[in-house]
């Protein structure tokens, strides 16, 4: 199964994802770990990458497709993959479907899943997230049992850069002009399922896994 996680920033893409990833058994393939991960490393191109997550601007289309076009040949994506974060935009959409195309594979299912805006800027505001296993915490709703210190691996428990009110907004601006469009694109395909985002993850969880055991 080829799976794509759609949805504004905030809505429960990487909460979904590891647990989608669990249940079926699938690879996680998320962009934005992958520039995190890349931009902790202080290389030439970390620094570049830190540049335009911080100002809530998307990485330029062919550095980002070069990337998950090597990922998605490694043997553990030879029965499917979970993309969560790609694509954001129609060139990237396009190139997918390509690449994958050339293998005569495609897109079997996109979760796509709704929030409301000021939501997100509550969620995200209140965010924090583990350095080490990426896990997302909220100040709200899940606090780590101690502070700074995640409950599942004892790394260190930090807040994005980009996840202060100012940048929260750009990037909903973003995810309005340049990514909301894909829902139209996968709509025409009809492999899109629009799942309400604004339930509990449990339910979010129990709704999207309904939609994929059909
Ligand atoms: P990325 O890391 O992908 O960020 P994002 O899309 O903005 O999504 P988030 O990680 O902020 O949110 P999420 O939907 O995963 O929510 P989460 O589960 O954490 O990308 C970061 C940057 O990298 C981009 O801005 C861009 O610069 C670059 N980038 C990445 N991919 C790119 C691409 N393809 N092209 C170009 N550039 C790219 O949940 C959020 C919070 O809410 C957490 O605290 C969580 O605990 C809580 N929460 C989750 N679900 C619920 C719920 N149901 N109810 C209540 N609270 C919940």
């Amino acid at each position: 199964m080829n799976l794509i996680l759609l949805g504004p920033p905030g809505a429960g893409k990487g909460t979904q994802a590891k647990k989608i990833a669990a249940e079926f058994k699938l690879p996680h393939i998320s962009t934005g770990d992958i520039f995190r991960e890349a931009a902790g490393s202080g290389s030439e191109l970390g620094v570049q990458l830190q540049g335009y997550m911080s100002a809530g601007k998307l990485v330029p289309d062919e550095l980002v497709i070069k990337i998950v076009k090597e990922r998605l040949l490694r043997p553990d994506c030879g029965n499917g993959f979970l993309l969560d974060g790609f694509p954001r935009t129609l060139i990237q959409a396009k190139s997918l479907d390509e690449e994958l195309a050339k293998e005569n594979r495609k897109i079997n299912k996109v979760i796509s899943l709704t929030v409301d805006e000021e939501e997100v800027v509550k969620r995200l505001s209140s965010r924090r997230v583990c350095l080490a296993c990426g896990f997302a915490y909220n100040l709200n709703s899940n606090m780590p049992k101690k502070p700074d210190v995640c409950d599942a691996c004892g790394g260190k428990v930090i807040q994005r850069a980009d996840d202060n009110e100012d940048t929260i907004r750009k990037r909903l601006k973003v995810y309005q002009d340049q990514t909301r469009p894909l829902i139209k694109y996968y709509t025409d395909r009809q492999v899109i399922s629009e799942t309400d985002g604004m339930k509990s993850p449990g339910d979010v969880f129990n709704n999207i896994s309904a939609v994929l055991k059909k």
